[in-house]
């Protein structure tokens, strides 16, 4: 089969944990794919998956070979398999909104001189750009869109700044005749797709729900710079998100709360919901799911890449919602959890 060469920009702790995932499931068989969700999809397993070329400004990156850099401080996801040198080498970007306020302190700059990133796409034969900056990052991840673009390279948008779900980037792959998916990634135990499930399970058992939350603290670099940037912008898109749950209009709020250090990768998120059964008898929930931040990213970016790989195949251009559907919490068009899992399902069992 193919490689999937894949060029990923910004080496934090999500590109670490999807670089040791890499590793860890890379010879494993179906059987012993515990914690993927598809071990396979098409004809493509995560072994087939080379990161080709990598992008970050921190000095203690920039420089080293990717299965080194992946562990080098401000990233704190733990060791989940030891990755060999690769020969990929992190190459300086240009650091545009990179760092806010908050991560200016815990992000050192690399002295490096910046590399011409386009030639680097070019040259490494990357396919697909991956897109992990940090949330606040809006023009930096533009500006990597445009370098995907003018590299002949599919765009996959992690973060939650607008790309993917913005008509007008999105025109321009498509005019480019490449795919681009996005944006803000849904984890594999997600805090908003178990706020919309409980809610769902309720309203569907004639529960009537008054008023619901859904808040989260977590210790890696992207909780400091939610917390400085972009906590709005994550509350509207999971509030938008969690209210298209309910068939009828509740008080909602959802959303990150908060930058606990000593969590180091850790995510706790709460979920309180008030509603009334039968008779008007009233009822509560107050649950709290902890999960580890960045392999919690894993399983969803590897079928996502696998997914962009077959676009590239079939010549999809502009935004693929049946990938957009079912990845990301910010897709051009909302649809239901039912919807997107048929749509992706029909996607990639689709014959070319
Ligand atoms: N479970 C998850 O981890 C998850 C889920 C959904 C979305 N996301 C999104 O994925 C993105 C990455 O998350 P993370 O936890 O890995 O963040 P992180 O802060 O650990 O990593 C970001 C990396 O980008 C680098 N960087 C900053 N500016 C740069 C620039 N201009 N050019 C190149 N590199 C630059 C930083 O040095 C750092 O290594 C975030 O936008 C987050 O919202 C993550």
């Amino acid at each position: 089969m193919p490689k999937i060469n894949v060029a990923l920009v910004g080496v934090g702790n999500c590109a670490s944990a999807f670089v040791q995932g890499l590793k860890y499931y890379s010879t494993c068989n179906e059987e012993e794919s515990v914690g993927l969700r598809n071990a396979a999809l098409g004809n493509f397993r995560p072994k087939d998956v080379e990161v080709v070329a990598a992008f970050d400004i921190d000095g203690r990156k920039v420089g080293k070979d990717v299965s080194g850099a992946i562990f080098e401080e401000p990233n704190n996801v733990s060791r989940l398999a030891e990755v060999p040198p690769s020969g990929v080498i992190v190459n300086m970007g240009p650091v545009l909104d990179g760092l806010g306020e908050y991560t200016k302190h815990v992000v050192h700059m690399s002295n490096h001189p910046e590399a011409k990133v386009a030639k680097v796409l070019k040259e490494s034969k990357a396919e697909i750009v991956l897109n992990l900056l940090p949330s606040g990052a809006v023009k930096a991840s533009q500006w990597y869109a445009e370098q995907a673009l003018i590299s002949g390279c599919a765009f996959v948008n992690a973060t939650p700044s607008f790309v993917a779900s913005d008509v007008t980037w999105a025109k321009r792959f498509e005019t480019a005749g490449l795919p681009i998916v996005g944006d803000d990634l849904i984890d594999q135990v997600g805090a908003t797709t178990l706020h919309k499930t409980l809610l769902q399970l309720l309203s569907i058992n004639g529960v009537h729900i008054t008023e619901t939350y859904q808040l989260d603290v977590g210790g890696g670099t992207e909780s400091l710079d939610t917390l400085d940037r972009t906590k709005d912008v994550k509350r509207a898109v999971k509030t938008k998100s969690v209210e298209a749950a309910l068939p009828y209009t509740a008080a909602v709020v959802a959303g990150s709360t908060d930058y606990v250090d000593f969590l180091q990768n850790r995510r706790d998120s709460y979920f309180w919901i008030k509603g009334v059964h039968f008779c008007n008898v009233p009822m509560q929930i107050d649950i709290k799911l902890s999960t580890i931040d960045a392999p919690n990213a894993g399983s969803v970016l590897l079928d996502v890449v696998r997914a962009v790989k077959m676009a590239l195949e079939r010549k999809i251009k502009g935004a693929v919602m049946p990938v957009c559907a079912y990845g990301f919490k910010h897709p051009p068009h909302l649809v239901s959890l039912e919807a997107a899992e048929k749509m992706f399902a029909e996607f990639v069992t689709e014959k070319k």
